[in-house]
């Protein structure tokens, strides 16, 4: 996967196989927003997903800091510290152990002479601020800047916009993979085309589900999206001139925690006469047990013979949890960044890698 890659609106990103990164210290924005329950990593996609572009730099003998966030932390607080994301890269690249120490006074795991993970960048108010002084300080560790995380790419953070604004820029190996499944998508679509939109985030989603009805043919709204969005979504949707698309709300259980098997049962029978399938965020509150209809739908999807992409980090993790992702032709690492680049926007993150 080698050259500069055309992306939509005819812009472009360099990959990083045409870095000359011999030797060289390299900054690689990795994903390591993976759900963590009681100490433990549920689902590692997200960092599984990093290590073509790890390994490729450590074999050609770079350095590398690799960086990322966990979580919202509200400051310091170690529940969030990117320590298990070392642990995890320690048993990875078989190291002995992982020491504590700095790069240029940031807070870093050391796990070799050549990979270090710095503390979760969401720490500092710099990064989701993208202050100069922050992404300065950032850039100050390498000489090359790689953005390995799409699923982060819709955020204009210092170690995602910042830093590739000072740092000459390219592109990780998925991060490229996702582009490129996801523009084609996007221009060309095999229609009918369903969105299936669930879980929470509601600040981020609702804004993008207006969007989504001059793409997709039918939109499926479930989740606690649901909830909040009923009249909402109905409303906006009414008000969108020559809107072609069929929105489909979804009924909650009694106890607001789920939607309905009925609900589901209504999305199968669009999903049936669909050629496309765009599905981000769970049905109910599957973290806490809710997740009846989240795994019925999974199931009916599975089953169903049509191009089908999933994103965000809940709902990967739930499925892969349950054998039911292998069907998929793209499991995005994106759940909100997935939705914002398929509403047409470009990714700051992205559009930073520019030429
Ligand atoms: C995600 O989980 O979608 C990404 O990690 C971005 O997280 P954010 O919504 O907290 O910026
Ligand atoms: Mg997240």
């Amino acid at each position: 996967m080698s050259g500069v890659f055309r992306l939509v609106m005819n812009s472009m990103i360099k990959s990083i196989s045409d870095a000359n990164v011999g030797s060289k210290k390299v900054f690689v924005r990795l994903d390591f927003d993976v759900p963590v329950r009681n100490g433990e990593i549920e689902d590692d996609s997200r960092l599984v997903s990093g290590l073509p572009t790890v390994n490729y730099l450590l074999e050609k003998n770079a350095v590398v800091i690799a960086a990322g966030h966990i979580g919202r932390p509200d400051g310091i607080d170690e529940k969030f510290s990117t320590k298990i994301i070392a642990k995890w890269f320690q048993k990875k690249l078989l190291s002995s152990k992982i020491e504590i120490t700095e790069v240029e006074k940031l807070k870093a795991f050391r796990l070799n002479k050549n990979f270090y993970i710095l503390e979760n960048l969401r720490f500092d108010q710099g990064e989701e601020k993208n202050s100069l002084e922050f992404s300065q300080k950032l850039a100050s560790t390498a000489q090359i800047y790689v953005n390995e995380a799409f699923g982060v790419s819709h955020r204009a953070h210092a170690s995602v916009f910042g830093i590739a604004k000072i740092l000459p820029s390219y592109a990780g190996y998925h991060l490229i993979r996702e582009v490129k499944i996801l523009s084609k998508t996007l221009d060309n679509p095999k229609r009918p085309l369903t969105f299936i939109i669930g879980g929470a985030k509601i600040e981020t989603k609702l804004p993008l589900i207006s969007k989504m009805h001059r793409f997709a043919d039918f939109v499926l709204v479930g989740g606690e999206l649901a909830e909040q969005t009923k009249i909402l979504a109905e409303e906006q949707h009414a008000k969108i001139a020559g809107q072609k698309a069929m929105l489909l709300v979804a009924d909650l259980t009694k106890d607001t925690l789920d939607i309905t098997l009925n609900s589901v049962k209504n999305f199968e029978q669009v999903i049936e006469n669909s050629e496309t399938v765009i599905w981000n965020g769970p049905m109910g509150f599957i973290e806490e047990g809710h997740d009846q209809a989240t795994l019925e739908l999974a199931k009916i999807i599975d089953k169903k013979k049509v191009y089908k992409i999933i994103g965000g980090g809940d709902t990967i993790g739930f499925l892969s949890n349950k054998k039911l992702l292998n069907n998929y032709d793209l499991v995005s690492m994106g759940g909100g960044a997935m939705l914002e680049f398929l509403s047409g926007d470009k990714l700051p993150g992205i559009k930073a890698l520019e030429k």
